[in-house]
């Protein structure tokens, strides 16, 4: 089928549905909503057999509904109705939530059901749950509603007329009923506030004084405060108590400003704050916030960072490379990079670096340090000789963040994860992170140059056939953890593992020989020095959207195939 996806944007869900959906042999285009018009247009041009809309923020033109049959993705049970379908839900502690694909009509949401999929609520953020439960249920509910389309004789039905569960209208939740009472809100409560907003709006509180909003949240199980007063630091987050204990908040958008980082956001009241460090930064202590832990079974070591968005600063990027140089001391012959749940790793500081610039500083000296940190921290892994490394996505990798992985020996992915190896979106980024050196050696230089180009998104499977990954496996985070486990022992025991870390040697020295990673790194480089402090602009300006999230204008021309020049109606 000639399927249109009409979405908001290019998220994380549209980019594998238009994966999977081509992966089954359907041809696909995307347009951005942009406005009545351009909806139109796209239909025309495109001539669909059915519009998908996997994320709206608005309704579908009737000019487009009344004629063709446009799939709405809502992230709700059958009969739930509204904007704040999973706010809600987490708000009402539901323990169990579903995914609803239902044919766009008149009234928002209203329409009938091509097809509802259950997941089990977990205790998770709102962008958590979207990224993984949500997008599963989606997949699964969009190719059974295209099954069911495609076979001619399924008549979907109103949501009223189906079996339970049912959900409800509700309206869009507003700052008032996020507000939280410090004087008087539990932790568990203040946390479920800050989950149910998260990563979009955020809570509207004060923090010193001054209106912001509360992102990313940690329980805290032994600190303790007076109600309200923030208690002290930890690297990037801060401290605040409640009447029942204290909650971290890891990141902040100040009135006017951008979502940072809780202590840069609060750079001048944070340092006067105590820093409250972890006895042993490397165990995992789910009581607390931390961002990198490490621990061992079974003769491996797992390395974690969970850093809030896949993005990685300058610092993180040397407090992981610290992390790295001391798990690389530890008895263990596989070490494995497991990276956070939500994200492996999506590149440089996108945000951290606009900050520079509103700070009065320059965005284009943090962009050169960062990318020197994460260039940095790979090189280290490139240069790992006593451990096998593995990188285990369990979540979602971007740009810079999927050259990290590729620097690691081993890249094993879930096979519900999404990877974008390319830079060209970000104002046509160069990209560092020895990507030159790291790509070509898996895919080939045609591939290679074609993954760049091209910009597509790829699914685990995709990654896998194209060279650019080892292993994937496992649709479930959970199931997904287990079997790196496993796998990873069974490397760990592997009676010829010595010879192999004999023979990785080997190979890099031999293309140390070839062509130096210096060499390779100063390449990359002397672009990046042109896409930072050179004539042309594009990334700063790219950046800059991305980061205050500026609403489209168009569609890439990338995605919308159906404006290519040469474009016909088969
Ligand atoms: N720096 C800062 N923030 C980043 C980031 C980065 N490198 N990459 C993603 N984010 C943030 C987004 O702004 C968004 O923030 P929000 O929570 O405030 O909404 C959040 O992560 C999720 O990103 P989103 O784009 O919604 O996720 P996605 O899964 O749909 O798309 C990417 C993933 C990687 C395609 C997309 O985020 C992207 O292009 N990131 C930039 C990658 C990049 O160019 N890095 C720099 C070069 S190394």
């Amino acid at each position: 089928m000639r399927i249109l996806l009409l979405s908001h944007a290019f998220n994380s869900l549209t980019q594998r549905l238009s994966a999977e959906l081509q992966q089954r042999g359907h041809q696909t285009s995307v347009e951005f909503d942009i406005a009545d018009s351009v909806t139109e247009e796209a239909v025309a041009l495109f001539a669909p057999d059915l519009i998908v809309a996997p994320y709206l923020r608005r309704a579908i033109p009737e000019s487009v509904w009344s004629r063709l049959v446009c799939l709405i993705v809502h992230p709700g049970i059958a009969g739930d109705r509204g904007p704040s379908a999973l706010d809600w839900a987490i708000r009402n502690q539901e323990t169990d939530w579903g995914v609803t694909v239902l044919q766009a009509q008149a009234e928002m949401d209203a329409g009938p059901v091509w097809a509802s999929v259950p997941f089990a609520m977990r205790s998770a953020s709102k962008s958590s749950l979207y990224r993984h439960e949500v997008t599963q249920a989606a997949c699964s509910a969009v190719l059974q509603a295209l099954q069911r389309f495609e076979s001619g004789n399924f008549v979907p039905q109103s949501a009223a007329t189906l079996p339970a569960p049912h959900g409800q209208w509700r309206p869009l939740m507003k700052q008032e009923q996020r507000r939280l009472d410090w004087q008087r809100d539990s932790s568990a409560s203040v946390l479920r506030q800050i989950q149910a907003a998260d990563g979009f709006p955020g809570v509207a509180d004060k923090l010193f004084g001054q209106p912001c909003h509360l992102f990313d949240a940690w329980p805290e199980a032994t600190l303790r405060g007076a109600p309200g007063s923030v208690i002290g630091r930890r690297e990037t987050t801060l401290l605040r108590a409640t009447v029942d204990g204290a909650v971290w908040i890891g990141h902040i958008k100040r009135e006017g400003s951008i979502k940072l980082p809780a202590a840069l956001a609060f750079e001048r009241e944070a340092a006067q704050l105590p820093e409250i460090a972890l006895q042993d930064w490397w165990r995992c202590n789910t009581l607390t916030w931390q961002d990198i832990a490490y621990e061992e079974h079974a003769g491996v070591g797992f390395l974690s960072f969970e850093f809030y968005n896949g993005a990685m600063s300058s610092h993180q990027c040397e407090r992981l490379r610290s992390a790295l140089v001391w798990a690389r001391q530890r008895p263990t012959q596989v070490l494995v990079l497991t990276g956070g749940r939500d994200f492996w790793s999506n590149g440089i500081h996108l945000n951290v670096i606009e900050a520079a610039s509103l700070g009065g500083g320059s965005a284009a000296d943090a962009s050169w340090d960062n990318i020197n940190a994460i260039n940095d921290l790979a090189l280290e892994l490139i240069n790992t000789e006593q451990q096998i490394t593995v990188a285990a996505l369990g979540g979602n990798a971007g740009a810079g963040g999927c050259f990290l992985a590729r620097a690691c020996d081993l890249v094993w992915a879930r096979a519900a994860v999404l990877l974008n190896p390319h830079y060209k979106n970000m104002g046509n980024l160069y990209g560092s992170e020895y990507w030159s050196y790291l790509l070509p050696r898996r895919v080939g230089m045609q591939a290679a140059k074609a993954i760049m180009r091209d910009r597509q998104a790829l699914t685990a499977p995709d990654a896998l056939r194209t060279g650019l990954i080892d292993a994937c496996f496992s649709d479930a985070a959970q199931t997904f953890q287990a079997e790196v486990m496993q796998r990873a022992a069974a490397l760990a025991s592997q009676s010829d593992l010595a010879q192999r870390l004999a023979t990785k040697r080997e190979a890099r020295q031999r293309d140390e020989a070839v062509k130096p990673l210096a060499a390779y790194r100063e390449e990359e480089l002397t672009q990046m020095r042109r896409n930072f402090y050179g004539f042309d602009p594009s990334y700063h300006i790219a950046r800059h959207h991305f980061v205050h999230k500026s609403p489209a204008s168009w569609t890439p021309r990338h995605l919308a195939r159906h404006r290519d020049l040469g474009w016909r109606l088969p």
